[in-house]
């Protein structure tokens, strides 16, 4: 199969640590007659990005089910910054190729505010617009497209966060990287989930606390073999897209079987309703011995499925048109 830059995660991620330096936090720049300062304690964190740059946010979301979080993280994965309930948020901007209409948007949005913003991407419009107001930009590895660059922006974004206190991730990071590997042997298993799934629209059943890992599959999916697929979040989605299942659509369902321990129950109620229905499903496991590592096995894992099924369809998956098109009609409508 081919693994486009996967082998190159590990050093990816490292090689962006490398980039997020503690002087951001004597940076004092005057943006608009504000002054921005980035030494403050700021008292939330928002991360703005779309598609596989956003999908960091919802990866970070999820760690923070797992670890002492002291500072409350919101995902905004649109052109609009929403009016957050913080009086001095700091903004990470992550965005692969910096040129994302809404990412840049809303830190326009941001800057307006006063809020400092740090840029993660490898340069654009983005990155230009915050060097010339003198504000930081972490730089991140090059990648054959933004959703293969993940461990680089993931990284990066984790790095900020401990730099302004909002998690102790300490040897954690190092650790993690061992889910990348340990998925990278989980190649065959990836195939054959991948050859399970083809021909259905998958149901990714995912425990709250592990959403990110769904929202991956569904990307990568989407991005990758061109594939739809539905991502149904325990407990929620067993109030509603649990009906569904008597409707005899052409569908497969997976089950990501670890959460949180107060998941556990809601992860094996739903198992036991599919089985009592005679619904066929495959077991998801987790691998790993800390959330940042668990993690990363799952997202990586999720995109070898999403590689795999392209594979067996005979899709390329790297292009991807009609985004390319839409990104290009949104910016000629600013
Ligand atoms: C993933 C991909 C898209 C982009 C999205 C945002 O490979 O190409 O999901 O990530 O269009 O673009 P960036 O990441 O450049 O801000």
């Amino acid at each position: 199969m081919r693994l486009l830059d996967y082998e190159r995660w590990v050093l990816m991620a490292r090689e962006a640590l490398l980039n997020v330096k503690p002087d951001i936090r004597t940076v004092r720049a005057q943006v608009g007659g504000k002054t921005i300062d980035y030494g403050i304690d700021v008292d939330a964190i928002v991360i703005t990005g779309m598609g596989g740059s956003g999908v960091i946010g919802d990866i970070l979301q999820d760690l923070c089910w797992y670890w002492d979080c002291r500072l409350p993280i919101y995902t905004v994965k649109h052109a609009v910054l929403p009016k957050i309930p913080a009086s001095s948020p700091l903004v990470i901007a992550i965005s692969y190729s910096g040129n994302t209409t809404e990412t840049i948007k809303c830190v326009e949005e941001a800057l307006k505010r006063g809020y400092p913003v740090i840029g993660v991407t490898t340069g654009g419009r983005l990155g230009e617009m915050l060097r010339n107001f003198g504000l930081p930009v972490v730089g991140i590895p090059r990648a054959t497209a933004p959703r293969y660059a993940l461990p680089g922006m993931l990284y990066a974004a984790l790095a900020i966060l401990e730099l302004y206190k909002a998690v102790t991730i300490g040897i954690e990071l190092e650790q993690g990287l061992r889910g990348i590997e340990e998925a990278l042997r989980d190649v065959d298993m990836a195939s054959e989930t991948a050859n399970w799934i083809k021909g259905y629209t998958p149901v990714f059943w995912v425990p709250e606390s592990r959403r990110g890992i769904g929202i991956r599959l569904k990307n990568d999916l989407n991005e990758n073999a061109k594939y739809f697929c539905i991502v149904a979040v325990i407990p929620e989605s067993s109030h509603n897209d649990l009906a569904a299942i008597t409707g005899g659509q052409n569908v497969r369902h997976l089950v990501l079987t670890e959460g949180v321990d107060a998941e556990r129950p809601f992860i094996d109620a739903l198992m036991e309703v599919l089985e009592e229905h005679n619904v066929e499903f495959k077991a998801i496991r987790l691998k790993g011995s800390t959330p940042l590592e668990t993690e990363l096995y799952g997202v990586t894992y999720v995109g070898l499925i999403s590689l795999a099924l392209a594979e067996a369809l005979n899709v390329d998956p790297v292009p991807i048109k009609p985004i390319e098109r839409i990104r290009a009609l949104i910016e000629r409508r600013q």
